[in-house]
């Protein structure tokens, strides 16, 4: 098949605005994970995301992207640490707790701490975590990059963010 060099159309109305762009961003499915770490006092932190890639086998290295207006990312910039919860099924609410400005996320959820000490919450499909490794910015984000230290697999199926709406993963 011939294909020719795309023309460049000065006059084009070139269609890129926010809502486009948010909205083609939901239209892609992903899991969803709760990203935990702890403070110096000892005090937990998580919040909601979908920006989770494994970015690296060899080193095996994770990249998440935190908004800077996230509160749980200074916490996690200075623990220098955080674990990757992938969401089961059953941790909707969960999911909308953790995408919330709520004071003590951790007040109504069951949790045990993994082998390096990290909050892993209960019904999680499997945790990572993960040592900073670097930090990137990223227009209004920040890029980290984690080390992987520790992993638990649990097993279960996940849950699948898709348009704005919560599903479950059922095979074609
Ligand atoms: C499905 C879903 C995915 C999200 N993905 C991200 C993400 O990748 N990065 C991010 O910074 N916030 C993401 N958020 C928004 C945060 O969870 C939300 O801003 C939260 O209130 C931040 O909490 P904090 O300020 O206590 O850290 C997502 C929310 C939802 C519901």
């Amino acid at each position: 098949m011939h294909v020719s060099a795309a023309r460049i159309e000065p006059d084009f109305p070139l269609a890129a605005g926010p809502d486009l762009f948010k909205t083609v961003s939901s239209h892609w499915p992903s899991g969803v994970a709760i990203i935990t770490t702890v403070a110096e006092d000892g005090s937990l932190h998580g919040l909601t995301m979908n920006a989770v890639i494994a970015l690296s086998l060899n080193p095996m290295q994770y990249l998440i992207s935190v908004d800077k207006g996230s509160n749980t990312l200074p916490v996690l910039k200075a623990a220098r640490r955080f674990c990757i919860n992938f969401l089961g099924e059953g941790q909707r609410d969960t999911c909308m707790l953790f995408a919330s400005k709520a004071s003590d996320k951790f007040a109504s959820v069951k949790y045990q701490f993994s082998r390096t000490g990290l909050p892993m919450l209960e019904g999680a499909v499997s945790c990572i975590d993960c040592d900073v490794d670097s930090l990137v910015p990223a227009g209004d984000h920040e890029i980290i990059i984690g080390n992987v230290r520790h992993i638990e697999h649990f097993g279960g199926e996940p849950l699948v963010h898709f348009r704005r709406a919560f599903h479950t993963v059922t095979p074609g």
